[in-house]
This record gives structure tokens, sequence and C-alpha cells, in this order.
């Protein structure tokens, strides 16, 4: 491996500067490039997005579920081999880092990127995003873990500061990071926000004291684009790279151009360059700080095999990562309801209704889109599998799809301007076909991008009405959701099925078909709740999108599930829910030691099935400390035949025990250790004593 010390001793200053601002890319693929240095036999870096898949500009490659859709599996194996699978795209496409995961928590259920993340808590959040990184690892690419930290909304994402708490930072907010740095992530991004008035660029103590001398972390830490907001700020705070260092904005640079709300401005770039060096010359900034930053990011480079000229062919669009991909896309989908309607009989006639049933619902909006070089539709999944007739009718308009890239005129989107069918949709020819079929599925979709919120968290567009007329003409009707996050659902008892596939991606209508025809249990659960809009903590303005720039993040550790339990609102579908085509027995649950437990789980149906075993820590009472009602500590993804039954250990997350009060700390006394089905749906408890 190369000697890092010795090549930043042979670097000129302009070298050095060179490695660590952002510059274009002379092939025009990456999100983000740094020249190298050809005379040291450096070779460039390249940075590209993102979550869902690669976004190497004007290239394919496989368009993954969203992170969410990932989250619902509760499976960090599969995570981990989506990591390997996008590093390997990554690679194929000459790309050196992966600007992912996505590891914010999911506070507001609005958030436009909540597809892109993992979940309301933080240790299934935290369990997931270190899968992540060591699968994206594993394949010698860099992961960049975004965006650190507290970036939970987009509504005025360039400017508002989370007012939170030092112990919700700490139980809620930074696990997800934390572990992604104890599995070696070599990158960290930070975020555009302000947390407690600081701009996350330059927070010192969050990114200087907590990440880099608290936690260890090794790596570089990179900026947001266009994210930096001082020079000196951030060089003392530890941001080492800044992206993308070249400005941009409409051609004509004296135009008069307001930058969108929730875009930052493009025309604040180089603050890393010249600026930088006058900061050092001045002796704000110590030169042995920017050797620091360019040790950091050689580091990366050689871990990876960069400076030993190594050759990472990588693999795109190959069967195995279609394969993963619809297997990811088939067990994140969610049973949110079943009343016998589902699985489908082969040869059910089926009416497949909805405005986009024509297109793969592939992502959001925004810089996680990612372009395949195949889709399949619900009509061409649904009909490749059905025996019986399968009568399609979108029913109503279109949804107006919403994207950050549609926001920039300057930018060109790449977004097919192209229309679908030119028939005018016909809600009556929905409700014919309906009637006329032995069942009915209605696909609806969220509209969700990058830079905006979503404004309500009811169905765009005639939707709600397009269900609740397929469900009068037909019994068995089955509304398919495809959504970013929680969605209301006002037609739910007049459906005999609910199902969540979230954002499938690529394989979207062939994983809909594997679950509807019960080839596949559907293993979702849920990492967020569903609730009444006005029931989420973060209904008041206060919170959310916040008041003068200030989110306060006042509801404190009781954010999702846990704010539910606190208040005895009843969610609507609770967090870790989901349905199976089986049913499941649990006994014989046992405290193996203080932090872990067993139990035997029977799949007592007459067919094979996935179950979701979960466990969750009740924590017992301290004088004078509000804690949540129980804290989710682990699952184990199991899949039995049918009669099978199996003993599966749970190691708990000490997350789940300790409380942060100025340091970490685990209250004596006994805990009971609640093991089921999700949060609301326990089948058994043990009692653990620390
Ligand atoms: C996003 C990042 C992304 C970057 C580069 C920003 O707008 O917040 O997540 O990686 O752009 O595209």
């Amino acid at each position: 491996m190369a000697d890092i010390d010795a090549l930043v001793a042979e670097l000129t200053r302009a070298e050095k500067l060179s490695l660590v601002r952002g510059a274009s890319d002379p092939e025009g693929t990456a999100t983000g490039y740094l020249p190298g240095v050809p005379r040291l036999d450096i070779p460039p870096l390249r940075l590209v997005d993102g979550p869902l898949g690669i976004r190497a500009e004007g290239e394919r490659a496989t368009a993954f579920p969203a992170t969410l859709a990932t989250a619902s599996t509760f499976d960090p194996d599969l995570a981990r081999k989506r990591g390997a699978a996008m590093a390997r795209e990554a690679c194929a496409h000459g790309q050196d880092a992966l600007l992912a995961p996505g590891a914010n928590l999911v506070r507001v259920p609005h958030c436009g990127r909540n597809f892109e993340y993992l979940s309301e808590d933080p240790v299934l959040a935290s369990d997931l995003s270190r899968a992540l990184v060591e699968g994206i690892e594993s394949e010698d690419v860099i992961a960049t873990v975004k965006h650190f930290a507290a970036n939970n909304q987009e509504t005025g994402r360039t400017a508002v500061s989370a007012d939170v708490d030092e112990r919700t930072l700490r139980e809620l907010y930074l696990p997800p990071f934390r572990a992604a740095v104890e599995a070696g992530v070599g990158s960290v991004m930070t975020a555009y926000n302000r947390v407690n008035g600081t701009h996350m660029s330059d927070h010192e103590r969050l990114v200087g004291d907590v990440l880099k001398d608290e936690w260890g972390f090794a790596g570089y830490v990179v900026s947001d684009w266009y994210g930096l907001e001082s020079t000196v700020g951030a060089a003392t705070a530890g941001l080492d790279v800044e992206m993308p260092g070249v400005p941009s904005g409409p051609d004509d640079p004296d135009a008069e151009f307001e930058w969108p709300d929730g875009i930052p401005d493009g025309s604040r770039a180089g603050l890393f360059g010249e600026p930088l060096a006058a900061a050092i010359d001045d002796g704000a900034v110590s030169a042995e700080r920017l050797d620091d930053m360019v040790r950091r990011v050689l580091g990366q480079m050689a871990r990876i095999g960069l400076l030993d000229g190594c050759d990472r062919p990588g693999e795109l669009d190959s069967e195995r990562h279609r394969d993963l991909a619809r297997d990811i896309a088939a067990r994140g989908t969610v049973l949110l309801d079943n009343d016998g309607a589902l699985p489908l009989a082969d040869d059910d006639d089926v009416a497949l209704v909805g405005p986009h049933i024509h297109e793969a619902k592939l992502g959001g909006g925004g810089s996680s889109e990612t372009t395949p070089f195949h889709s399949v539709s619900p009509v061409d999944g649904v009909t490749a599998r059905a025996d019986g007739t399968v009568t399609d009718a979108r029913g109503i308009p279109e949804i107006e799809s919403v994207s950050l890239f549609d926001l920039l005129p300057f930018v060109d989107s790449g977004h097919d301007t192209q229309e679908g069918p030119d028939d005018e949709p016909s809600l009556d020819a929905a409700v014919a076909a309906a009637e006329d079929a032995d069942v009915a599925i209605v696909c609806v979709r969220d509209a969700s991008t990058e830079a905006r919120d979503r404004d309500s968290l009811t169905l765009p567009g005639r939707q709600d009405e397009l269900v609740e007329a397929v469900a009068d003409a037909n019994d068995r009707t089955i509304a398919v959701l495809r959504t970013s996050g929680p969605v209301e659902t006002p037609w739910r008892d007049d459906v005999a099925a609910v199902v969540e596939q979230w954002y499938p991606g690529q394989a979207d209508g062939a994983a809909l078909a594997d679950v509807l025809y019960g080839d596949r249990d559907p293993g979702g659960r849920l990492p967020v709740t569903f609730a009444p809009e006005g029931s989420y903590p973060t209904s008041d303005e206060r919170r959310f999108p916040g008041v003068d720039s200030v989110a306060r993040y006042d509801e404190g550790v009781f954010v999702g599930y846990r704010h539910f339990d606190a208040n005895g609102d009843e969610p609507t579908y609770p967090f870790g829910h989901g349905h199976s085509y089986t049913t499941f027995e649990y006994r014989d649950a046992t405290a193996v030691d203080e932090t872990a437990v067993e139990v035997t789980v029977e799949n007592a149906g007459d067919r094979a099935g996935r179950e979701v075993v979960q466990a969750y820590v009740r924590p017992p009472t301290v004088e004078g400390i509000e804690r949540p009602e129980r804290e989710f500590a682990g699952a184990q993804p199991v899949t039995l035949d049918a009669g099978e039954s199996r003993t599966v250990t749970f190691a708990l997350d000490e997350l789940a025990f300790s409380r942060y009060d100025d340091g970490w700390t685990i209250d004596s006394g006994r805990y009971t250790v609640e093991i089921g089905r999700s949060s609301a749906d326990v089948r058994t408890t043990v009692e653990v004593y620390r």
C-alpha cells in the first residue's frame, strides 16, 4: 500500500489544494470529481450518486427499489448484497465513491427524501446503514454516508436550523452515522442544514469533536453540493473536501436568478480554492490541517486500491443484479391488510387500474434518480404471470411528477417529456373493468422529490376517488400503494387488501406479481408508522417546517412509534406491521444472558412463509426520566416451510437499553423484552436484568 505520508511530503501546495476541491470531470459522468496528480501517479477520484442506483451522467444502471423498501425487509444481509451490487455498478461506470447510503432518520412523514432513508427507528436504521456500508466497501468502493446530521426535511433545507437537545441527537439522529463509522465508512457528507444554529459544514463540535475525535472517523468529510458556507469555519470544523467546487447557474452570469427554496446557491463554489490558500497564508487555517485533509482523501484512495493502479472492472445490469433488485422489491413489499383476497388464484380474471400502470415506479425526484436498462410495469408484470385475463384501465389523469431538476432552468433534467397513451383515461371504463373481473387491483402513488416536502399525506389527484369507485364495483379490490412513506388510506375499510410497495424500482411489476400471486410471501414490515396526518408529533409548525428558519425538535426522543406509544393514539398501521400469507406461533422465549434472548417460532399455516421476528425493550421506570415505552432492539427474518419451527437468538442492541445523559448509561433494573410481529403485536415476553 502507498506510503501516504511520503506522498503528502512530495505534493506542492497547489497540488494539495486541488485534492480537496472539486473540479469538472473531463468525462462528464461523475457527480463529483477530484483531478488527481499525474506527476505522482495519483489518479482522479470520481464520486457518483446515489442511494437508489448509479446516476452516472447520461448512463444507465440497475434501478434498485427505494432505500426505505430495503429497510422494509428488516434484513441486513439483503442490504449488504444491495450495497455490493451498487458498488460493482459504480466500478463498471469508472466511479470510485458512491454518494450513499442516506441515513437520516424519518422524523417528518412529509419529508421529500424519506424514500432515500431507512427508518423512524435508530436501531433499525443503524443495522441497515452498517450493512449497506459493508456491502459497498466490500467491492473496493468508498461509501459516503449522508447527510450528517439532523437533515430531516427539505423545506428550507439550506437554511433551517434543527434545534435539538443532546440526548435526542445521541439517541435518535446520530446512531445511523456512528454505525456507518463503525463499519469503516470512507466518507461522510455534511448536511445543508444547521444544527442548533451552526451550519453543518462549519459544525466543529459534531464534525470535529464527535465524528472525528470521539468516534475515530479516519476518512474524509465532504460537503453536500454547494453546501459549504465558509472557508475558515469549515476547514477548522473538520470539513475535508468541497464539492462540487465548480459554480453552476444560469448561462448568463448577470441574469437575475432567485434560487428556489431547497436549492443551494450554485454560484457559491470555490471556497476551498484560493480562499483556502489565503487562509493558510493568514494563519487562520494551519498548513497541517490541509495536510490532514489530503491524507484523509489519499488514505481512502489507497484503501480501495486506486493508488496501486487496481483494476475494478465491476459489473453492470447482470442477471444477479436484476434478480437482486426484484428480490428486494418483493421482500420489501408490505401486506398492510388482507381479508383473504390475496394471494390471487392463477386463473383469476384481473382488472388492473391506475393512472400509471404502464410504467415502473422507479423512485422519487432528485439526485437519486437512476435510469435503468429495462423495467417492468405493473401491466407487464401481472400480464406475464396471470393465467386469467388482464384488463387494464387508467381511470384518471396522470399524477404530476416532481423533481428537483425541473426546478432549475439551466439544468438538463434528462426527463422524458413523452406522455403515456394519448387517449383520455376514463373512470367509467375502470369501473366497468372492475365489475367484470374476479379481482380489481388499483395502483396509486404519491409524488416526492428531494428539495420539496410533500404538502399532504393525502394521495395526489383523484386517486382516492378512483380507489373508492373501483371498490364499489368489486368486493375483491386490492389497493397497491407506491409511496415514499406514509399516506392516508381513507378507503381502507372498503377494500379487501392493501399492499405497500414503496418505490419498487425497475423490477416493479414483476415483484408485484410475485407477491400478489403468492409466489413469495410478503416479507416486508413497516419501518415507519402510518397514522392520520394530524397525529404525528411534527404536525406542530414550530417543529415542522419550523418558524423563522428554526425547527424545534422538542418532541425529543418521542418520534414515530415512540410518540404513538406515549400518547395512546392508535396508528393506522404500526411500526413493524405487515401480514404474511401464513400464520406464526411464538413459544419458549428465554433469556440467554443479559443481552441476548431466544424464541422459537413456528409456521402454523399450510404454506411456506417469511416472518420478521421482532424484539422491543421496555425499560424500568426511573424517577424523573422520561423514556419511550418500548424501543426496537433487533429483528430476525426467517423463512419457514409449513409446520417448520426455528429457534432464533437475538443479540439485543445496547442502544435499546441505554439512554444518553451526559454519556451513555444503562439503568439497573428489570427490562422486559417483548417479542412479536410488530410494535403493537407482542406475542411473548421475557425479562432480563441489567
Ligand atoms: C444532495 C446529495 C447529492 C448531491 C450530489 C445534493 O443535492 O443533497 O444527496 O449526493 O446533491 O448530487
